[in-house]
This record gives structure tokens, C-alpha cells and sequence, in this order.
């Protein structure tokens, strides 16, 4: 693992972001796989900048969903993944509507949406894949006990996950139990791994990465034998190493 200390959220999200134009830069044909979270926010409006200055195209980029929630009620849209990667970068790029691939959010369309995922995956394989980490170790919503064999799938979130995530929503009744997410196979099927981890609540999850034990109690730790993994961590996410 390739591993990226740097001062502050802001200096993650220059890093994460002149990895990924650079990338393009030299592969246009890229294929990217998103994460959302609050975490990738500011590595967005850093590849928005690097658009805006003409510094890169997304005009052939392809673009995956890590994962998406799945919505009780069509009012709750606002709340998903797709909305907040419309918002936050595709409605800014020149990206091509048809280039992005995403799951639907209802869950009586889950089967349906998990096997048209897989069937895109395997005709545009992944090439960076970006992550966030959960306080948990999960990545996607590949919760602890998740197969390191695992593809698409619905997940049923997790406590923590969901009491962490209750900040994104009004109401605490109103976060989803169930999401899709790509499974550990598929991210680590990805030729390159970024993973970023920002603030004091990730510190315990970096100290665990970091200890290199392999579990799936701790589904962070299935990238530690990947071949091409970055980890950009923050001095708050590296308080406890
Ligand atoms: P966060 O979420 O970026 O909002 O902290 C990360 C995750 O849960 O994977």
C-alpha cells in the first residue's frame, strides 16, 4: 500500500484529485468508480476546478456508482447517491449522461438494477476506484461479516452505519436499511485503488487498516494485498497511528 500523509482536508482532496486528472490525462478512455460520503466532496469540486481551467476532459470518462442507497419514498430522492454525484460533479463536468452507470434506487428493482451493473461491469472494467473508509472498515456499504468474494449486492446497513449517516437526513426514521453496493470483488477487481480517510472519527478505522490484519470483520482490510492501493489519510485520520 502506497500511503499519503498530508496536513488537511484540503490538501487530500488537491492530492486525490491531481492523481485522478492525471490519470485521465493519460488514459482518456478512464473508467471511474465513485464513492459519496462526505469525504470525496471536496476532491469533486477539485476535478470540477481542473475542468473549469481546462486542465482535463471528461468527455470520454466512464463513471460507476460505488453504491446507492435503497429509498423507502420517492420524496427521499435528494437523500441518494445519485443526486449527490449529479449535484456534486456530474451536472459540472462534460461528462456523458450515457457514460455513467448507477443502480436504481427502489429495492423492488434491486435484482434487477444488481445484474445490469454487473453486466456493465464486465464490458468496462474499472480502473480507479475511489473510496471513502466507514468507522466501521466498511468500503461501499460492504459491511463487517461481508465475503471478500462478494459482488453487487443488497446490503442491510448497519447500526453504526446508519447512526453515522443520520446526519445526511431530516429525520432519523427516514435513513434506509438496505443499499446497494458493489461487492469486494468488484473493487478489488479495480486495476487502481484511491482510498481517503479525513477527521479524528476515522482515526480508529486507519489505526485498524494500518495494523495489516486481515479480516472480514474488518472489510477495509481486503485491500491490504491488492497490488496498486493509495491511502490518503490526513494528521486527524493519523492521530492514532
Ligand atoms: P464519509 O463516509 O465520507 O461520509 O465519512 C465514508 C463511508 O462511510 O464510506
Amino acid at each position: 500500500m502506497n500511503i499519503i500523509k498530508v496536513k488537511d482536508y484540503e490538501e487530500l482532496s488537491k492530492k486525490a484529485a491531481k492523481i485522478i486528472t492525471g490519470e485521465i490525462n493519460h488514459n482518456k478512455h478512464l473508467v471511474l468508480g465513485l464513492a459519496t460520503g462526505s469525504t470525496p466532496v471536496g476532491t469533486y469540486q477539485e476535478l470540477v476546478k481542473n475542468y473549469d481551467n481546462k486542465l482535463v476532459t471528461f468527455k470520454y470518462t466512464k463513471a460507476f456508482f460505488l453504491d446507492e442507497y435503497c429509498l423507502s419514498h420517492p420524496r427521499l430522492f435528494e437523500y441518494s447517491n445519485k443526486y449527490f454525484l449529479e449535484y456534486n460533479f456530474f451536472s459540472k463536468i462534460n461528462i456523458e449522461p450515457e457514460n455513467v452507470f448507477g443502480f436504481d434506487q427502489r429495492i423492488e428493482e434491486s435484482e434487477k438494477t444488481i445484474a445490469q451493473m454487473d453486466q456493465h461491469l464486465a464490458e468496462n472494467p474499472i480502473d480507479i476506484m475511489l473510496l471513502g473508509i466507514g468507522q466501521n472498515g466498511h468500503i461501499g456499504y460492504n459491511e463487517p461479516g461481508c465475503s471478500f468474494e462478494s459482488t453487487t449486492h443488497l446490503s442491510k446497513l448497519s447500526y453504526k452505519t446508519r447512526l453515522a449517516n443520520q446526519r445526511f437526513f431530516s429525520f432519523a426514521d427516514e435513513v434506509p436499511s438496505y443499499a446497494i453496493t458493489l461487492g469486494i470483488k468488484n473493487i478489488l477487481d479495480a486495476k487502481k485503488i484511491i482510498l481517503l480517510a479525513s477527521g479524528s472519527s476515522k482515526a480508529e478505522a486507519i489505526k485498524e487498516l494500518l495494523s495489516l490484519k486481515i479480516s472480514t470483520d474488518f472489510p477495509a482490510s481486503s485491500l491490504i494485498h491488492h497490488p496498486d492501493v493509495t491511502i490518503i489519510i490526513d494528521e486527524d485520520a493519523c492521530s492514532l497511528l
